[in-house]
């Protein structure tokens, strides 16, 4: 076994030989260090992180002049919150290893308030050194809160997502002008990887990748993307193979992702016309293979498609050239989170006989992916390359699934609501209750009933009946709000 090994770790550093892949802002040469490692002992995967982490020269303090530090990026974030308290909220998801909050902005018409949308996240400075993404996040915040007054795709990014904003992942590796956090440890392969058991060590995995990993429990993404520097194209998954060498390799929504990344690239001022990357865009693995990333880990645990956007050449441009890079990304950025309300078939799933959510899931036909409605509202969101016809299956234990074929127009969202049937229907009566609330159920008026004398009672039968008629009229109202803002074609299944 171990001369297989040997074998294959030899053959494997004769391929590195042959395509030294260029120093780049995913990783560079140190991942070709850990993976031959691997190889060799893989009792060294979960320690190669501290022991072989890059030295990279560090860029000069002249250079960060101009640029926010810790200390004003978080002042910017709570002036934003304040000035633009309509549509927004500043929370923390968690604290880097020297204890700095990892400040999150989210804006939305609802700012904290669950509701029936999809929800975006960026994620900026991932990597200490490359600090363009959290200067434009924030750029991104105060344009959105200037505009969403006068212009449409601001206007339809507060009404129909909830869009959170991470400036900072990496606050001290910031301060410290360089690439991994304060214990050393690259945060893009801090993760649970899909092919090798690179980050397995709880023990170890930083305090950083667990608030991220926290975050994506509690919240449901259906798409994001973080933000590097060191070249210009937009990454997607699969970031790594499942034999380490360096191919393209697609993941189960190879074309979504295409279509995403595409989005991004052609709405940015130049990033489409690379030479190194057609379109702009590449795969992963295809570039060079990475493990531990944010990327695919999002994808696979997360339902949420995340792309990797590498968005300046230099890492560290002067802080005068940064109004141009804004300029240069604002439409890709703006674009890339419509996306999730101007493509994609979107609905969802109740139970026929209580009008109830059912918290189900949606399957696409051709596609090994599965995308979950929400706990709550049974909402779902499947992004969906468009110009094709799509067979859609939505299922929920208990419950006979449900097809339809949805045609995606190249400009358009479909809307997809589910009524499904019990499966062992005893063909008993079927009921709707009052009113969509459970609290103004029947034990709550029979409790009345019980505990009042008649009058009282029935005038609060009346106030609550009313009160039930209101609030049924109001989400109604919602939901014929919400699908003329978005003019979207819409079949109930
Ligand atoms: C792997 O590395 C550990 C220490 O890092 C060492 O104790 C062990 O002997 C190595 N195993 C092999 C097979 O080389
Ligand atoms: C895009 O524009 C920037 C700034 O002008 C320039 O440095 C970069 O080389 C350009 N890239 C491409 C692919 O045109
Ligand atoms: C679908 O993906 C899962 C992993 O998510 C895998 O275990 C399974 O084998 C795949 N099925 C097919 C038919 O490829
Ligand atoms: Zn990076």
């Amino acid at each position: 076994m171990s001369k297989l090994r040997f074998v294959l770790s030899l053959l494997f550093s004769t391929a590195i030989c042959f395509s030294l892949p260029p120093i780049a802002a995913r990783g560079g040469h140190s991942d070709y260090i850990h993976a031959v490692l691997g190889d060799g002992n893989s009792s060294l995967y979960g320690t190669a992180r501290h022991l072989f982490s890059q030295e990279e020269p560090r860029p000069s303090l002249e250079l960060t002049r101009g640029y926010m530090t810790n200390g004003d990026l978080e002042k910017a974030m709570k002036d934003f919150t304040k000035r633009c308290s309509k549509i927004s909220r500043l929370y923390s998801i968690g604290k880097s290893v020297n204890g700095f909050p990892l400040w999150v902005i989210e804006i939305s018409d609802k700012p904290g308030v669950l509701e029936a949308e999809p929800a975006f996240k960026y994620v900026g400075n991932v990597h200490g050194d490359e600090p363009v993404g959290r200067e434009l996040l924030l750029r991104l915040a105060n344009w959105i809160c200037d505009n969403y007054e006068k212009d449409p795709l601001a206007q339809m990014i507060v009404e129909n997502v909830h869009l959170h904003i991470l400036p900072s992942l990496n606050p001290d590796g910031f301060t410290a002008r360089k690439r991994n956090n304060a214990n050393n440890v690259d945060l893009n392969r801090d993760f649970p990887d899909q092919f090798f058991p690179v980050n397995e060590n709880l023990g170890l995995r930083q305090p950083e990748t667990r608030a991220i990993m926290t975050w994506l429990s509690e919240n449901r993404f259906t798409a994001s993307a973080t933000l590097h520097g060191g070249a210009l194209v937009a990454n997607f998954p699969w970031d790594g193979t499942e034999d380490k060498r360096k191919y393209y390799y697609p993941c189960p929504d190879d074309e979504t992702f295409r279509f995403l990344a595409k989005i991004y690239s052609k709405s940015h001022r130049n990033m489409s016309l690379s030479k190194e990357f057609e379109e702009g865009i590449t795969n992963g693995a295809s570039w060079y293979p990475i493990y531990g990333g944010m990327q695919d880990w999002n994808y696979i645990h997360g339902g949420c498609f995340e792309l990797t956007l590498e968005i300046s050449d230099n890492k560290w441009p002067p802080a005068s050239e940064l109004p141009t890079i804004w300029e240069y990304n604002r439409m890709s950025m703006l674009n890339l989170v419509a996306s999730l309300v101007k493509t994609g078939v979107h609905g969802r799933i109740f139970s026929v006989d209580e009008g109830k959510p059912l918290p189900g899931l949606v399957v696409v036909k051709g596609i090994n992916y599965t995308v979950k409605a929400h706990q709550a509202y049974a909402d779902y969101h499947r992004l969906l390359a468009p110009g094709q016809k799509y067979e859609v299956t939505a299922s929920s234990p208990g419950y006979k699934p449900k097809t339809t074929t949805v045609w995606l127009g190249e400009n358009d969202a479909v809307t997809a609501d589910f009524i499904l049937i019990p499966e062992a229907s005893s063909g008993g009566k079927l009921r709707r209750s009052i009113c969509d609330c459970s609290s103004c159920g029947q034990p709550l008026l029979t409790r009345f009933f019980a505990e009042t004398n008649n009058g009282i009672t029935f005038a609060l039968v009346v106030v609550v009946a009313f009160l039930c008629f209101l609030l049924q009229r109001r989400m109604r109202f919602n939901l014929w709000k919400q699908r003329q803002s978005s003019r979207r074609s819409s079949i109930t299944v």
